[in-house]
């Protein structure tokens, strides 16, 4: 794999192998080795043009862990702001020696133009771009799915006939689309639910059941996985309907309904969350929520991902 900017194009034995990768990377991190030399001498750049948390912190622990060097770029405060172009500061990169770049950018696409580019001779893995995708979370959430469902017995296995209900601002999330495109390859079945503003034109085209009812999802689909998503109100305009309240009313994961959920599913949400919003504390604080295993899961993945794009020599473009 020279590249991970997708889940689209994964195959169901690449998602597979990566899975297992970062079992063996979950593992070596129990058995407290603090460090693996895989890819001692290699360069790798976090290049940042949004804000994250968790997926830039869990890169860089995930780089480190494999002994890269490690260089953090954040736009802010960088040339970015002078408003040097992606190509110059890929290019500048290039000349640093990057073996690696991790880059979130607001433009859907902006990873695989730097991928097809001959700007940089770099593996690229996509951190998040626009409302397109954001591959290695897909990922970190089939890992902890396979891990709460098949236990010590999740390596080689796939999600076969699992249900998963995917709630809330399905329009601006990569993170739906990302997990539609793996869970669809690894055999589960994914509802998407959501008032109709939040569904995007074209959905109805996707491999996805579209529900407006939480409520009817929850009751007659009962389903094994439900996975809320952060309603975006940064990239959302002042005609947003519903309202924070309607929304919470109808779509959020509250008390009356979490205690209606039944008690072997899985309550997953990729962070941050809006607390009171799409979910309450006591489902996100509850023993069915994967939140934090989410995040411990998503360095294991990231180290898979990043071994399996540099250790060794990199193919040719
Ligand atoms: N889940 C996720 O992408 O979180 P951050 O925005 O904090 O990286």
């Amino acid at each position: 794999m020279r590249h991970l900017l997708s889940t689209k194009n994964l195959s169901r034995d690449e998602a597979i192998l990566l899975l297992d990768i970062a079992e063996d990377m979950s593992d070596t991190q129990l058995r407290e080795v603090k460090k693996l030399p895989t890819l001692r001498g290699k360069t790798v750049v976090n290049l940042f043009f949004e804000d994250s948390t968790r997926t830039r912190v869990s890169f860089e622990a995930a780089a480190k862990r494999l002994s890269a060097d490690v260089i953090n770029f954040s736009a802010k405060g960088s040339s970015v702001s002078k408003g040097e172009s992606l190509k110059d500061t890929a290019q500048t990169l290039a000349a640093i020696g990057a073996d690696g770049v991790i880059i979130r950018h607001a433009a859907s696409g902006a990873p695989q133009r730097l991928a097809e580019s001959r700007w940089i001779d770099a593996g690229i893995l996509n951190a998040g771009d626009g409302t397109h995708e954001h591959p290695t979370q897909a990922l970190l959430d089939a890992f902890t799915m396979r891990r709460r469902i098949h236990g010590d017995a999740s390596r080689g296995k796939d999600l076969d006939g699992i249900s998963v209900a995917i709630v809330g601002d399905i329009t601006h999330s990569r993170v739906a689309r990302s997990n539609l495109w793996l869970l669809r390859t690894l055999g589960a079945h994914v509802t998407f639910v959501a008032p109709a503003t939040l569904i995007p034109f074209g959905a109805a085209e996707w491999p996805a059941t579209i529900s407006y009812d939480l409520d009817q999802t929850l009751s007659e689909g009962r389903p094994d996985v439900v996975m809320l998503l952060r309603i975006q109100a940064e990239r959302m305009d002042a005609a947003f309907f519903p309202n924070e309240r309607e929304y919470s009313r109808w779509w959020g994961l509250d008390d009356e309904r979490f205690a209606a959920m039944r008690s072997d599913s899985i309550v997953m949400h990729p962070g941050p969350m809006n607390r009171g919003l799409e979910i309450s504390s006591t489902a996100a604080d509850s023993a069915q929520s994967t939140v934090l295993e989410q995040v411990t899961n998503g360095v294991s993945v990231r180290m898979a991902a990043l071994y399996m794009l540099l250790a060794g020599e990199r193919e040719g473009a």
